[in-house]
């Protein structure tokens, strides 16, 4: 079949000896190049995922299947995937050059092509000139490096990586995930990253899984699901999100007009999946809401200012609708015509063209 997953999970559960259902139904098809994060509150089952997908874990229902064949029962090494653990999990007693040799060390190849591919997957991470140094003298970065080299020289179709950067200071951090991204690009393998940090998986990923409680929440490109959040907790969780109660008349379930928090707002965008008339939720990011001395904006409502707080060139305005509904603003500092005060009372819109995301009430 063409365009068939290279990794197919199929109603796959996994529930913990002590009753604990960590993974709750994943059905998800990844595709061959693709680079998915995982991403999701702890304790949600990223790590669970990661674990049933390199064959540590069985699963208590469901299937696995790669290239169309069902693997559900092999073992970890008859599985064309590696792993990188969050703590890397290097041997201190033994070089850099020998750290990444280990992963081959169960491969029927000769000394020499050995030899090559430790120095490939080496100079591909940048590590070619440390060949030979103690793992315990490496920076942190550099640990990170070696772990990453151990698991592409054994050429997999598929990497996992659990958390690979979240021991690194904020800096290395995004240069490594750079690094990462350019490294999965020139081998074309398919990654599979777990991270809690909603930024790096944005910055980095074709692709991201949002789950909770063991469920996939939405899997969608970072735009579509910062731009149209298939659930409440997906719009709450990526980036800072308004969330007003409204109402949707029939018959406009496409570029609906919607009133919330008092505003007649257009919402340009066809909800998916499509949200039925009634009572909702519209989201509304805050760089979205423009604040006003003076009623001119169409359709604008007043509101008090409860609160500012800095954010460099934006302000964040915290604001009290006159319905009661909370809103915030983040407005850029150089378009504000005065210092903006507690207690001042504004007039607030709604960008127009503003992506706006529908949400059905009570989901
Ligand atoms: N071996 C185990 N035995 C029992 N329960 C487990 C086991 N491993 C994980 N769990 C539970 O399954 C759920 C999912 O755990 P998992 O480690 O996959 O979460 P996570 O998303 O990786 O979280 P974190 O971000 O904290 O690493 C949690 O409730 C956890 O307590
Ligand atoms: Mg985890």
């Amino acid at each position: 079949m063409a365009n068939e997953a290279l990794l197919r999970l199929d109603g796959v559960s996994k529930r913990f000896a002590g009753g604990v259902l960590g993974l709750d139904d994943i059905s998800l098809d990844i595709a061959e190049g693709e680079f998915l994060s995982l991403l999701g509150p702890s304790g949600c089952g990223k790590t669970t995922t990661l674990r049933v997908i390199a064959g540590f874990e069985a699963p208590t229902a469901g299937r696995l299947l790669i290239d169309g064949r069902d693997i559900t029962t092999l073992g970890p090494a008859a599985r064309p995937v590696n792993t990188v653990f969050q703590d890397y999990a290097l041997f201190p007693h033994m070089n850099v050059a020998e750290n990444v040799g280990f992963g081959l060390s169960l491969r029927p190849l000769d000394a020499a092509e050995r030899r090559r591919r430790v120095a490939d997957a080496l100079a591909r991470v940048g590590l070619a000139e440390k060949a030979d140094q103690r793992v315990q003298a490496l920076s942190g970065g550099q640990k990170q490096r070696v772990a990453l080299a151990r698991a592409i020289v054994c050429q997999p179709r598929l990497l996992l990586l659990d958390e690979p950067l979240s021991a690194l200071d904020a800096n290395l951090r995004e240069q490594m995930q750079l690094e990462l991204k350019r490294l999965q690009r020139d081998l074309g393998t398919t990654f599979v990253m777990v991270t809690h940090d909603q930024t790096e998986a944005l910055s980095i990923s074709d692709r991201i899984v949002v789950m909770n409680r063991g469920r996939i929440e939405q899997a969608a490109s970072p735009a579509t699901l910062y731009d149209r959040p298939a659930t409440r907790f997906v719009a709450s969780f990526i980036g800072a999100m308004n969330l007003l109660p409204g109402r949707m008349g029939p018959g406009e379930a496409a570029g609906a007009t919607v009133e919330a928090g008092g505003m007649s707002l257009r919402v340009p965008l066809p909800a998916a999946p499509p949200v039925p008339p009634g009572d909702i939720l519209v989201g509304i990011r805050p760089e979205d809401v423009q604040l006003g001395s003076e009623a001119g904006a169409a359709g604008a409502v007043p509101g008090i200012v409860e609160g500012t707080s800095f954010h460099g060139r934006s302000l964040r305005v915290h604001l009290r609708l006159a319905g009661g509904a909370d809103l915030i603003a983040d407005v850029s500092r150089s378009a504000l015509p005065s210092a903006v005060v507690q207690g001042e009372r504004l007039f607030v819109s709604i960008r127009a063209g503003a992506a706006c995301a529908l949400l059905p009430a009570d989901r």
